[in-house]
């Protein structure tokens, strides 16, 4: 197994009752690259990324990180060996600090207790170095002692980032990481992500809706429909694919805002 793949994916299926909703997908990631899943809504990403994440069991197929079979493992065992996520509802503690937010991060990714109240106590006696250069990587050094709850939302996706971050992923997931935004803040929040990521040698596997987005980051686009993986390439040649398009009839056409 090559040790240069960061994620490898082979044959997944999963259904719900009777529908699939992920049909034999099956696709790779490289250490450091940065892939886009799209499609149309309903297509299976958000499926797809719980059956890498851990949050879904696939019915068959397999999934691996860095050539090891970690197929069925839940979240935290995956977190463990180097995966970590974004959310699309941010999932930081609002009534605490940015500073003690990004502590936690960093405590839990030391093996420390994931308990709040064991996770409180730990945090005045921890070494705040790796905290403090965690947020200065997001640029929210000016906002470290502001309470979370306070902040405005693409702040708040910068703190989850540091968070996902402490834990020093191989591989970092995103599902729709700019939803919600403006599209200035898409941009800056997208270009923060793979830059911190290219230095640290980090892979993203990312789904958005936003193509501006998709083809100024992804280094290579995965498109699904109807559960099935129908095309892969750079972002240039899925832009001007037709099969593309196609499968973007009845939605916005590829490329356009929605
Ligand atoms: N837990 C579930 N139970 C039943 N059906 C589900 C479940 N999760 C997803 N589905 C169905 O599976 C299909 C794929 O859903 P999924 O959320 O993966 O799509 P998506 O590509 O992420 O769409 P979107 O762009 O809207 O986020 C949809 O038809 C959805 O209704
Ligand atoms: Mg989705």
């Amino acid at each position: 197994m090559s040790t240069d793949t960061a994620l490898e994916v082979d044959a997944l299926q999963k259904s719900f009752g009777g529908f699939r909703a992920v049909s034999g997908v099956s696709f790779s990631v490289a250490q450091g690259e940065v892939v886009a899943l799209i499609g149309p809504n309903g297509a299976g990403k958000t499926t797809t990324f719980n059956l890498v994440n851990g949050q879904l069991k696939p019915d068959s197929g397999r999934v691996r990180l860095e050539g090891m079979d970690v197929t069925g493992l839940g979240p935290r065992e995956l977190w463990r060996r180097g995966v970590a996520r974004t959310f699309q509802i941010t999932a930081t503690f609002p009534s605490m600090t940015v500073r003690e937010n990004v502590a936690v991060g960093v405590m839990a990714a030391n093996g420390g207790p994931w308990r709040l109240s064991h996770a409180y106590r730990r945090m005045t006696s921890l070494d705040p170095t790796e905290t403090r250069s965690l947020i200065a990587d997001v640029g929210l050094e000016a906002l470290a002692e502001r309470i979370c709850g306070t902040l405005a939302y693409g702040d708040l996706k910068r703190v989850e980032l540091a968070m996902a971050l402490a834990n020093r992923p191989r591989l970092l997931l995103m599902d729709e990481p700019t939803a919600g935004m403006a599209a200035a803040e898409r941009e800056a929040l997208m270009a923060l992500a793979v830059e911190i990521a290219r230095a640290r040698q980090t892979a993203i596997f990312f789904t958005e809706h936003d193509m501006d987005i998709v083809f100024r980051h992804a280094q290579r686009v995965l498109v699904m429909s109807r559960g099935e993986l129908v095309a892969t390439g750079r972002p240039d040649e899925i832009r001007q694919s037709p099969l593309v398009q196609e499968v973007y009839l009845g939605h916005a056409a590829i490329g356009e805002k929605r």
